[in-house]
């Protein structure tokens, strides 16, 4: 969703900006902007498209300001163009606006503002908030933004800049992230996320909601909103490098972290494990023994691939913690009659910790008195903070918009979760513990020396399916969420319609779709299910349906109802699901890029979605 970069201090700000914006772009955007003040005036440049759009309008532009703002829109309200794009002005242009975020009362502040004699030239609706902000200006920027936010319905993130007040950038932040950093020897910086920011500066701080920032060259001060007074935030040191957010002679940032995932896998589970005793130890939780053995239900709720996540670890909580578990998709969830209570733990799962479904879901969850403890991959997230515990995910950023190393390492934290409630609660025995916390210390080796080839021999598969128009994947079990994924990973991708069924409802519709241009991906590794499944994907061979099967080398007998099979090396079962998911994300990476598809910045999607 759309990206926000402000800077003032003792450098050159154009760079600074379009460099931001770059670390920016894998949240997903289709126009970008930028604004200064150059001799007087505000200088404003937009351009629809990707940001190397922008970029070369700037190469033709001498500019020496120290002070700006950019932005990356992805569209919500009017089409994707340059009229729409952002920075947004008001009636004299000597105000401007960033912002990412929904105004839901738009239509009303805009009639409102038109019949005062407002001239509006966007779709937006945050073009509204410009001349909102113009209306309330007495001579002073921050109390005039102070005034417009209380008019404002929505979720917002904002960045504003006045010429009257040509030394300061406010920045704003309602249910949107927004983040600043600051620098030794000057230089204040604002932007939607961390990565943006590292090229310059570790030190950050998180602003909260309801918070109002005013940046200058030398000081970065917050109020709160409601009452105006200072706000002391704590500055926090970010421990990972701009290098890592960095494609490392990899083609894509996708195939970069799906290379990533055995080191991913080990560093969440490294130091909560230990391997001799099969004990795991998660004090981060915040619950006491007392507290875990009385939980009565949980609720995993998540949005896309977060929410696969979810489906695969409700088999595990039940099958080892017998407590029931329920799975909800959070635009769902926040929507429906809950029947919660302090018995009852809410476990919202997010990479990025800020997605606005699960953050609201999160907050109903907190408003009804239920445990809240979250997964999430983002340190200091707005998700993270409003929870009662985190369970961290040591993913490493994560840059493709498909989501890939935090899929497998969210997995690997709820696994984990699920054998420590299991001792807590005595369902789980110790020598079992010893065996399960073995399957899992070995899958990273395990899937480190199946990489390379599972790399080779799908690109080689992928070729087959460049023209596909549809995809089917089959999985039962807990291998059904894994499907669930390996098409939504395809579609994203792709733009290969696929779907993902529970291989035993094939008959119940969608069977009537196979035929020879039907390919069929069904994963067979060897579980309890194993002969059910079998017994399902022939029933796609019988109608000549185009079959792969991902199954283990030890089962070769798969290659003969097979029209291709990959091999998977064993591994202890409950490790399967995130192992088998390894080679449907290669697939669909392969498939994508023969396509000639934008890999790591899909169409249409965002990678964190501040918007319900
Ligand atoms: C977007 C991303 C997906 C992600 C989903 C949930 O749709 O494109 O990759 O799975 O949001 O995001 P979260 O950060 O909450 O896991």
């Amino acid at each position: 969703m759309c990206g926000i970069v402000g800077y003032v201090g003792p450098r050159r700000v154009v760079p600074i900006v379009l460099e931001g914006l770059k670390h920016l772009e894998y949240r997903g955007y289709d126009s970008a902007g930028i604004v200064f003040v150059e001799d007087g005036v505000l200088q404003k440049h937009r351009s629809e498209g990707k940001l190397a759009n922008l970029v070369e309008i700037m190469d033709e532009v001498e500019t020496r300001s120290r002070i700006g703002m950019g932005h990356t829109r992805w569209a919500t309200h009017g089409a994707p163009s340059e009229r729409n794009a952002h920075p947004h002005s008001d009636c004299t242009g000597e105000l401007v606006v960033v912002h990412n975020g929904i105004i839901e009362n738009y239509i009303d502040l805009r009639t409102m503002l038109r019949e005062k004699g407002h001239v509006f030239t966007s779709e937006t609706d945050t073009e509204v908030l410009a001349h909102l902000i113009e209306e309330y200006l007495d001579g002073d920027l921050r109390t005039a933004v102070t005034r417009a936010v209380q008019d404002v319905e929505g979720a917002y993130a904002l960045g504003v800049m006045w010429l009257q007040e040509p030394d300061k950038i406010i920045a704003v932040r309602n249910q949107s992230p927004l983040v600043l950093g600051v620098k030794d020897g000057g230089g204040s910086f604002m932007a939607s996320d961390v990565p943006a920011l590292l090229p310059y500066t570790n030190k950050v701080i998180y602003l909260d909601d309801g918070d109002m920032a005013v940046l200058k060259a030398d000081s970065c001060e917050i109020f709160s909103l409601a009452g105006g007074a200072g706000q002391d935030r704590p500055v926090q040191e970010i421990l990972w490098n701009a290098g890592m957010a960095q494609k490392s002679g990899y083609r894509h940032f996708m195939l970069k972290e799906i290379f990533e995932q055995p080191q991913a896998i080990l560093n969440t589970f490294r130091g909560r494990l230990e391997v001799s005793t099969g004990e795991v130890n998660l004090p981060e939780i915040g619950l006491s023994d007392e507290e875990l053995q009385s939980v009565s239900r949980i609720f995993l709720v998540a949005c896309g691939t977060s929410w696969h996540a979810a489906l695969v670890a409700k088999y595990w909580i039940e099958k080892w913690v017998r407590v029931p578990v329920e799975v909800d998709i959070a635009s769902e969830f926040r929507y429906r009659t809950l029947l919660l209570d302090e018995s009852v733990m809410v476990i919202p799962i997010s990479q990025s910790g800020e997605t606005a479904d699960t953050l609201a879901g999160l907050r109903l969850a907190k408003d009804l008195g239920a445990k809240v403890i979250s997964i999430c991959n983002v340190l200091g997230s707005t998700i993270t903070r409003e929870s009662h515990g985190t369970i961290y995910t040591h993913a490493g950023p994560e840059i493709g918009v498909a989501s890939t190393k935090a899929f497998t390492s969210q997995l690997t934290a709820l696994f984990l979760l699920t054998m420590y409630m299991g001792q807590v609660c005595k369902t789980i025995e110790p020598e079992v513990s010893q065996k399960l916390a073995h399957g899992l210390f070995e899958l990273p080796a395990v899937i480190e020396e199946v990489l390379p080839r599972l790399h080779t021999e799908l690109e080689v598969l992928a070729e087959e399916f460049v023209d596909s128009r549809d995809f089917l994947y089959l999985g039962r079990g807990i291998h059904f969420p894994i499907a669930l994924e390996g098409a939504l990973k395809l579609k994203e991708i792709s733009y290969i319609h696929a779907e993902g069924y529970a291989a035993g409802e094939l008959k119940h519709g969608p069977i009537a779709l196979i035929d020879k241009d039907m390919p069929v991906l069904a994963l067979t590794p060897p579980d309890e299910v194993y002969s059910k499944v079998v017994s399902n994907v022939q029933e796609v061979k019988a109608r000549h349906g185009r079959l792969v099967l991902v199954g283990d080398e030890n089962n070769k007998d798969l290659a003969e109802i097979a029209d291709d099979c990959i091999f998977m090396p064993p591994v202890h079962p409950e490790m399967q699901p995130i192992l088998y998911t390894i080679p449907l994300q290669i697939l669909s990476y392969h498939i994508a890029h023969l396509r000639g598809c934008d890999v790591d910045q899909p169409r249409n999607l965002a990678k964190s979605v501040t918007v319900e």
